[in-house]
Order: C-alpha cells, then structure tokens, then sequence
C-alpha cells in the first residue's frame, strides 16, 4: 500500500514509518550537532515518551552528550486490519534503532501509564536494565482522559474557560478552515475532573510508587510540562481549565521536590513554549495565537520546536550547577516566547487576523507542515510514492 495523510478535524488517522524514522533522525541531528551535555542524566524514565516534548526529551538526554539510557513509556497503536498504527509506535521502533545502534539501552513500554500493570512493567525494567535506580522521571503524558483508580469509570478534561464565556477561531486542519468558536465556561465538575487529567495528582504518585520502590537514585530530579503564555491567552488557557490543572501540577512540583530533597535531588515544573503537537491542537480558540507566534518568532530568528526546548533544558538548565527558577520556582523555558517585542508584534498581527487572511498574515503553513511531519508527512527527503506491506511493518517492534 503506498501511504497517504488522512486528517479528521485536528486528528491524523494515518502515519507515514519512513518519515517518522526521517522526523526522529532530524531530532537525533540537531542534537549531535549542537552544544553537548556531559552532566545530564545517565537513567532515564519518560513517560509520554513516543511525540512531542517527550519524544525530544528522550533524544535529548540520549544523543545530546550525556549518553542517557532510557526507559519510555506510551500508549501507541500499531499497524493491524484497522489501520498503518500511529505516528508515536513508528517513532518508538526508529529511535530505539538508532539508541541501539549506539550502544544505549532503550526500552519501550506500551500501554495505559495509569494503570497499575504498567506501573508494575517499569519498576521491573528499572531492576533489570538499570540496576534499580532512576536518575530523571520525565512527566509527559497529554491526554482526555484518566481512569479512576478505584476502577469506577474515568475523569474527562474539558478544555474551557472559567467564568465567561470567549469567542475565537479554531482552525481546523482537515480542510483548512477558519471556525468561529465560543467556549462556554466549564461547570465545578469540570474544573475537578480537568485537574484529575492534566494536574498534579498522577505525578506525584507516579514519584511516590517509585520512591517507595526505593527506584530513584541519590541527587534524581522529575520534572513535567505546563503552560502559561501571555495575558492575551489567559482567558483560553491560564485563566481556563488547563491553567486550573497546570496550577495544580505546579503545586504538586513543590511537594515532590520537598520529597526528593530528601536524596539530594529536586521536582521542577518546567513552563514551555507554545508548539503544535497532537495535544495542543485540541486546544479551541488558540490556533490563531499559534500562527501569529511563529510567524513572528520565525522573523526574529527566536523560533524554537520541542527539540531545541530539551535540548537547552538538559544543555542550560536542568543540569546547571544552580538550576534556574523565577519567583514561584518554575523553570521557564518560554523566555523567548513572553519576549515584550515578539508579544506586541504578535498582538498587532492578532488584530488584523480573520477568516480571509489568516493563511498570509499568519504563519499557517508553518503550522500545517509542522502538524503533518509530526505523523511522517510533508517532508521533501521521503519517498512518498514507496510500497508499504503491511505484514512486514507488523514484524517491526518498539
Ligand atoms: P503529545 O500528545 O505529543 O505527547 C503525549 C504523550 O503521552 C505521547 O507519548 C502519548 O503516547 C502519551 N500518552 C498519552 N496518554 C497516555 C497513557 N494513558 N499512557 C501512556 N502514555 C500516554 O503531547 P505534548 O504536547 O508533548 O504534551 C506533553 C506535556 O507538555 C503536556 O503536559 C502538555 O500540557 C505540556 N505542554 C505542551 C505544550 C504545547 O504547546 N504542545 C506547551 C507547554 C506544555
């Protein structure tokens, strides 16, 4: 079968393998060739570890100097009768390829991080392949949903505001088309069940079963991802039920690192910049802002995309002799993004943006080629014209 990209809304339902292996190459290049890290992590546990800001985490911390072993864990499908698999099992098997082919140990868990036989899996790997120690747990999961660990049925997140409701534009990336969106505020029930998703409360005991286990090494750090981004964005994001759940993660960083303190080691919440993922464009009414920031980011030559944000976090922050934080001990990697020029230029582009010109005036494709390449697609070095048997992808384990 020869792969095409098939977008629903702002889901890819297919993945291209040869050029995720191209994606992850890239990632494994860029770090190669710049600043290198000695000081990093030699053990590392990422769980969300197959996209996005923990895909680039675990390239980072393996490629990037500090030579990391890995364990990643992550909830991928593979190819079968239903479909060519997703982007993150392609992405697991490639990178795993070129961890081996260096010598590295790097080991894939597949499956649902909330339940307690992965748990389970990754104390075991930890004893087998990395002697019973930890030295960094990499928080990255992103996702709707999270079980409820008494078994009785699940918490959803819903993305929206508190308190008012905010009119936008969500672009959707299926046809290329702007829609006027209102996100109504979310009911109490809401806010509780966004912050049993996305906040803290998963982290921390994540931290707790393996300080239990006596899994995380003299001087081990955890860290995890959030959001803030400018005032101009509060109402959708800080203000609405994802700030609600990363105020909460925040939290829950302080209490962790009280408890590593302990072995000499630290949590940090770490405040990225604002990329296209799978995730993030989920996110109703917030693409615009995304445009009009890389397109103005782009200009200034301050554009940076998960890989470059790991790799200053392990080459310039974490591993610091002092690890940087500002005033509520958040370690701030969108300095470049919260920049007052780029943000008056953002706004002044913000203000002009409609249904009509949102491909010009804003960086749209940009946008678009970041989300297909993030499933395989849209680069100029893969053959897309290449015979895929689906009986020899199947053969093709992370
Ligand atoms: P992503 O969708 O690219 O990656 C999510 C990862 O979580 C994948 O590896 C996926 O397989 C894994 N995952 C999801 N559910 C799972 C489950 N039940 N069990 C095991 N693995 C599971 O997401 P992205 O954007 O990299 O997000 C990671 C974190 O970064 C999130 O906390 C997000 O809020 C944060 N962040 C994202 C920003 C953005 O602009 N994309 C900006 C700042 C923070």
């Amino acid at each position: 079968m020869i792969i095409e990209p098939i977008i629903k809304g702002v889901v890819a339902k297919s993945s291209h393998p040869t050029g995720c292996q191209h994606a992850v190459q890239q990632q494994i290049d860029y770090v190669k060739s710049n600043k290198s890290t000695t000081k990093g992590p030699k053990r590392v546990l990422i769980l969300g570890a197959s996209s996005g800001f923990g895909l680039s985490a675990r390239i980072a911390a393996t490629f990037g100097g500090s030579n990391a072993d890995t364990i990643g864990v992550s909830f991928e499908r593979g190819p079968s009768e239903k479909g060519i698999g997703t982007a993150g099992w392609y992405n697991n098997i490639y990178f795993t390829q070129q961890a081996e082919a260096e010598g590295r140990i790097a080991i894939n868990i597949v499956g649902d991080a909330f339940s307690k036989e992965v748990r389970d899996q990754v104390i075991e790997a930890i004893e087998t392949y990395f002697e019973g120690e930890v030295d960094l747990v990499v928080y990255s999961l992103a996702t709707g949903v999270r079980p409820k660990p008494s078994g009785d049925g699940m918490w959803r997140s819903a993305i929206k505001t508190i308190g008012e409701s905010v009119t936008g534009a969500t672009i959707v990336l299926e046809n290329d088309s702007w829609q006027e969106t209102t996100v109504e505020p979310a009911t109490e029930e809401e806010i509780d069940s966004t912050i049993k998703v996305m906040g803290g409360e998963d982290w921390e005991s994540w931290i707790d079963t393996l300080i239990n286990s006596d899994s995380i090494a003299q001087g081990g750090k955890t860290i995890a991802f959030s959001y803030i981004g400018p005032e101009l964005t509060y109402p959708i994001y800080h203000e609405g039920t994802l700030g609600r759940a990363k105020v909460d993660l925040h939290q829950t960083s302080h209490a962790l690192n009280l408890k590593l303190a302990k072995i000499g080691g630290g949590a940090y919440a770490t405040v990225c910049k604002a990329l296209v993922t799978k995730a993030s464009v989920f996110i109703p009414a917030f693409t615009p802002y995304i445009l009009a920031l890389y397109k103005v980011m782009k200009l200034n030559g301050t554009h940076e995309s998960c890989i470059h944000q790991m790799h200053r976090l392990f080459s310039e922050k974490l591993y610091a002799d002092t690890v940087p934080v500002d005033g509520q001990r958040l370690l701030r990697l969108d300095e470049f993004e919260l920049d007052t020029n780029v943000q008056n230029q953002v706004e002044a582009i913000m203000s002009t943006m409609n249904s009509q010109n949102f491909k010009q005036v804003g960086d749209y494709q940009g946008y678009k080629e970041e989300f297909l390449n993030l499933n395989g697609f849209g680069f100029n070095e893969v053959d897309y014209s290449e015979f895929f048997d689906i009986e020899q992808l199947k053969k093709l384990k992370p």
